[in-house]
C-alpha cells in the first residue's frame, strides 16, 4: 500500500529558530513514518524581497542540514531546492494566468512584507502564493503541514486548484486533487520572545527576540534571561492578558517533552526567577544533539550534494509528470 504524502518547505532566509522547528520540522519528524515527505528548500521565494546573492546557495544547503540533524530520515523523506526542479515557476505561470489579481492582495503576509519593504515591492512578493501553490500542487500532496501564519496560503492553493478544475477538467472528474493544510495545535505559533503577541520571526530587526536553532549554550542562557515577562506569579497556560507567559510555558513544554498537565502543575506557583533557568536548560539540552549532528553533517565533504541530487531526481520525476497533465488539460501541444 502506498503512503499518503505530505509536501512541505521553509524559505532559506536567516538563521533556522525555535519557531521553524517547533512550529513546522519537528511536527515533519513525528509523521514522517506514516507519510511518504516530500520537504524543500524554497529558495525560489527567498528572493521576494532583496537577497544577497553570496549567501543564497550557503543559506539553502543550512537549511537542507538542519532537516537532517532536526531528525528527518531520507528512509521517509525526499529533501530537495526548489530551484532545482524548473516546474515549479513553471506550473507558478500557468496557475498565475488564473488567478485573480484580487485574491493576491487580500493576503495578509503580503501586506505585512509589503509595509516592511516600502517604495521597493517586486512582483514576486505578490505573486508568492501562487508559486506556493505550485509548490504544493506539482506533489499533489494529501496533506500540507505548515504553521498557523500559512493557512491562508493554503486556502488560496485550494481556491486556484478549484478554480482550475472547474475550467479545464470535467465535472467529477477533477484534475488536480485537492490538498488539506495539517496545522499542529501546540507550538503552531510560537512568538517573539520580546512581544508575545508576535511571532517569532527571521525579519525581526532584534536577534534577541528569537532563539536560533545553532544558538551557544551562553546565547540561550542571556536571551531568556533578558526575554519578557509579566510581573504576576504563578504561570498558567491560556491566559490571554499573559501572552508571554503562555508562549513561554509552551516553550517549556515542548523542549522538556514533558505533559501539560505535569508543566502546569509544576509551575502553577513559581515566579520568573524559578522558571526561567528550567527553561533555559530544557532549550540547551534540546538543542544540543540537534547542533551536533548539523555540524556533522556540514563537515562531511560532498554529503549534502549527494543528497541534494538524489532528492532532486525524485521530485522531478513527479513534478513533471503534474505538469504534464496541467499543460495537456489547458492545451498545450507536446514538443
Ligand atoms: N511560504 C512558506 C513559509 O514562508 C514556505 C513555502 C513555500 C511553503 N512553498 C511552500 C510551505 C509550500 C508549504 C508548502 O513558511
Amino acid at each position: 500500500m502506498t503512503k499518503p504524502r505530505v509536501l512541505s518547505g521553509i524559505q532559506p532566509t536567516g538563521e533556522l529558530h525555535l519557531g521553524n522547528y517547533l512550529g513546522a520540522i519537528r511536527n515533519w519528524v513525528n509523521i514522517q513514518e506514516q507519510y511518504d515527505s516530500f520537504l524543500f528548500m524554497a529558495d525560489l521565494h527567498a528572493i521576494t524581497v532583496p537577497h544577497d546573492p553570496s549567501q543564497l546557495a550557503q543559506n539553502t544547503a543550512k537549511v537542507a542540514a538542519m532537516y537532517l540533524a532536526c531528525g528527518i530520515d531520507l528512509n521517509h523523506a525526499t529533501i530537495f531546492v526548489q530551484s532545482h526542479v524548473a516546474a515549479h515557476p513553471e506550473l507558478a505561470w500557468l496557475f498565475m494566468c488564473i488567478t485573480p489579481l484580487n485574491w493576491l492582495d487580500d493576503m495578509v503576509q503580503f501586506k505585512e512584507k509589503a509595509i516592511k519593504q516600502g517604495e521597493q515591492v517586486g512582483a514576486g512578493l505578490l505573486t508568492y502564493p501562487v508559486l506556493q501553490a505550485a509548490d504544493i500542487m506539482l506533489y499533489e500532496p494529501d496533506k500540507v503541514p505548515v504553521g498557523e501564519d500559512q493557512k491562508q496560503h493554503l486556502e488560496l492553493t485550494r481556491d486556484i486548484v478549484n478554480s482550475f478544475n472547474h475550467r479545464f477538467g470535467k465535472p467529477k472528474h477533477p484534475i488536480l486533487k485537492l490538498p488539506e493544510p495539517m496545522i499542529q495545535a501546540e507550538g503552531a505559533r510560537v512568538m517573539s520572545l520580546t512581544d508575545g503577541t508576535k511571532k517569532m520571526s527571521k525579519s525581526d530587526p532584534s536577534d534577541l527576540s528569537r532563539i536560533n536553532l545553532l544558538d551557544p549554550p551562553d546565547l540561550i542562557r542571556t536571551k531568556i534571561k533578558k526575554c519578557k515577562t509579566d510581573p504576576v506569579k504563578g504561570l498558567v497556560f491560556g491566559d490571554r492578558d499573559r501572552p508571554e507567559c503562555n508562549n513561554l510555558l509552551t516553550l517549556y513544554l515542548l523542549l522538556s517533552g514533558k505533559t501539560k498537565e505535569a508543566v502546569a502543575s509544576e509551575c502553577a506557583e513559581m515566579g520568573w526567577g524559578q522558571f526561567k533557568p528550567l527553561l533555559t536548560e530544557a532549550a540547551i539540552a534540546h538543542l544540543q544533539p540537534i547542533q551536533e549532528k548539523y555540524h556533522t553533517i556540514m563537515n562531511e565533504p560532498g554529503y549534502l550534494d549527494t543528497v541534494l541530487r538524489q532528492g532532486k531526481e525524485k521530485a522531478e520525476a513527479i513534478a513533471n509528470q503534474t505538469l504534464l497533465k496541467v499543460k495537456t488539460a489547458m492545451g498545450y501541444s507536446l514538443p
